[in-house]
């Protein structure tokens, strides 16, 4: 586990809070139903006009799939209003409750999977923070595995899962027609400066 968050963790302990679908404290992975708090239809809206202004994939590591750029969250004004301002406040409450730190949104990226699609084991490097937003799942929708301890996640619309960027994970290849479409993002700490405030970059 990333050290930084697991000093950061076990400095700023608490119970947990009753919305978590699922836990794994070893690697510190949240599984939470963010679908009441997050105005899903809109956030569809934005990644299809996005994919209409860019509809060329920026990444030829998932095959059968659009992978947009990585600052979704640059050319989207409400994505704070609509999606990111609930996922900062579970971050906060899961990894820095005593709101000591700042947050930066290093990076965003929506994918959209069809059947083929599949990504092959990656971590997200240096960021101390990554998760996933599940906008649109479906029959056959393929999980969210972690390795080696192959943890597996079944994603279903509004929920979010967050862990630490240095866990590997994979998709399996999708082996039937539908869409699947989720919004990754990595996220630093901070030390807090002036509170509040999320610098976007
Ligand atoms: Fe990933």
């Amino acid at each position: 586990m990333n050290s930084f968050l697991t000093k950061l963790k076990e400095s700023q302990q608490r119970e947990p809070a009753l919305h978590i679908i699922d836990t794994v404290k070893k690697n510190n992975i949240y599984t939470i139903d963010i679908s009441s708090q997050v105005n899903n239809s809109q956030v569809l809206d934005r990644i299809y006009e996005y994919k209409d202004k860019f509809p060329i994939s920026r990444t030829s590591s998932i095959e059968n799939a659009w992978h947009s750029d990585y600052f979704f969250h640059n050319h989207v004004p409400d994505l704070d209003v609509i999606l990111l301002n609930t996922i900062e406040k579970y971050i906060r409450e899961f990894y820095a409750p005593k709101n000591t730190y700042d947050l930066i949104l290093l990076s965003s990226w929506p994918i959209i999977y069809q059947k083929g699609s599949h990504v092959n084991r990656h971590n997200h490097g240096v960021s101390a923070l990554s998760g996933v937003y599940y906008v649109q799942t479906g029959t056959g929708s393929q999980p969210l595995v972690f390795s080696p301890s192959e943890h597996t996640i079944h994603p279903k619309e509004g929920m979010l899962v967050l862990f630490p960027g240095d866990l590997y994970h994979y998709v399996p290849v999708q082996k039937v027609e539908g869409t699947r479409i989720s919004i990754a993002f990595n996220y630093a700490f901070n030390i807090k400066l002036n509170s509040g405030i999320v610098n976007r970059h």
